[in-house]
């Protein structure tokens, strides 16, 4: 029961299973610094991730496998995420002479306590924190208990392709990984409030941290398809021609006035409004710095017309900023798609007890 926040042996590789592809990263360590030694992206079919939940497992194993096929890392074992919705965690304390199997035992027998859940329907983790303060002799223990079957799909969509699971991440740990190395690269201050929005293609997720350390999370469904979408019926083009030209920005001089313009005012309104979330559910009213993640990140001009709307300093993320870069890797894809590898650097980054990175 208690293994679904597997340990890590050896070097990881990061998968992130989104909506519109799946995307695997391997980083190795250089120096104080990473090096970029394999990324390979699939796109999925419509349907196959359905916010953050896989629907056709098997044409998300087979792109998986196509990545393995693409890269050849000689490596298989891989660190994915669940989303925080599909996980509680909780704190509780126990007694800090219990060996890690009595406290394994004692959270087995007492788990329904804590879980709002049935348990044969859940996989549950726990982790050894520090000494608690207010009780002598007690430990502050970590629990997290995840809904199996969103572990269970992502560990067969990635043995399909072939990969080992050593490590099932929740997602806002893996993105705190990847906001310390984006300090790194871009040099950026980790202090104070910043909200990192991840725009992927369905689904925006607005992450908060706290001097580094997340402190909220929020999913909404919105991002970038909504411009390939009125690409193909502005301009006649499919589904994958528009992606390629959003790209490639070969579009009709009327695009940035019809399309992209309302997209970027659309796409505005509703971070800022993921914000004001925020800010009604919490202490602050501000934010230092937005971080863009995501795909959709890299809408041309959009950074600076989320700057001037929200008086917040905005920047795009490029978590590969500083790095050196594999010949193997194909760099004009990498540069387009660096925003929307965070997930899969804090992946590729994940440490031996995963839960506080
Ligand atoms: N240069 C670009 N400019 C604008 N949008 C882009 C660019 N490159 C990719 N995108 C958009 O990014 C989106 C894909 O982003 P991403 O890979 O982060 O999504 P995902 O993780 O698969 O999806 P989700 O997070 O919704 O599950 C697509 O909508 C794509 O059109
Ligand atoms: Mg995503």
């Amino acid at each position: 029961m208690l293994d679904f926040l597997k340990k890590k042996s050896t070097s990881l590789l990061g998968i992130d299973i989104g909506s519109s592809s799946v995307k695997l990263l391997e980083l190795s360590k250089q120096g104080d610094g990473y090096k970029v030694e394999h990324y390979a992206v699939r796109p999925l079919p419509e349907g196959a991730v359905v916010e953050k939940n896989i629907a056709n497992l098997e044409a998300v194993g087979e792109e998986i496998l196509k990545l393995a096929t693409l890269t050849k890392t000689g490596s298989s074992h891989v660190a994915v995420a669940v989303p925080g919705s599909a996980v509680i965690t909780k704190t509780i304390e126990m007694s800090a002479d219990l060996s890690d199997s009595e406290m394994e035992n004692q959270i087995a027998v007492e788990a329904d306590q804590y879980i709002p859940y049935p348990l044969d329907e859940v996989a549950i983790d726990f982790e050894r924190q520090q000494l608690s303060a207010k009780n002598e002799g007690m430990v502050e223990v970590l629990l997290a208990a995840c809904k199996k079957e969103n572990v269970d799909m992502r560990v067969d969509a990635l043995d399909i392709g072939g990969f080992n699971t050593e490590v099932v991440d929740i997602e806002a740990y893996a993105i705190e990984r990847a906001f310390r190395l984006l300090c790194d690269q871009m040099d950026l201050s980790s202090a104070g409030i910043v909200a990192i929005m991840d725009v992927g293609a369905t689904m925006t997720t607005i992450y908060v941290l706290r001097n580094g350390v997340s402190i909220y999370t929020r999913e909404q469904i919105f991002g970038g398809a909504r411009l390939s979408n009125s690409i193909q019926s502005q301009y006649g083009l499919s589904s994958a021609e528009a992606e390629a030209a959003i790209i490639s920005g070969e579009l009709p001089p009327s695009y940035e006035a019809e399309v992209l313009e309302p997209f970027k005012q659309e796409l505005t309104e509703q971070l800022s409004r993921s914000l004001q979330f925020f800010f009604s559910s919490s202490q602050y009213n501000d934010v230092d710095m937005i971080v863009l993640a995501g795909g959709a990140a890299s809408t041309k001009g959009l950074a600076s017309t989320m700057q001037e709307a929200l008086s917040t300093r905005t920047v795009v993320a490029n978590p590969f900023a500083k790095m050196n870069i594999s010949s193997k890797v194909n760099k004009a894809q990498l540069k387009n798609d660096a925003a929307s590898l965070m997930m899969a650097c804090g992946l590729a980054l994940a440490p031996r007890g995963f839960i506080n990175g």
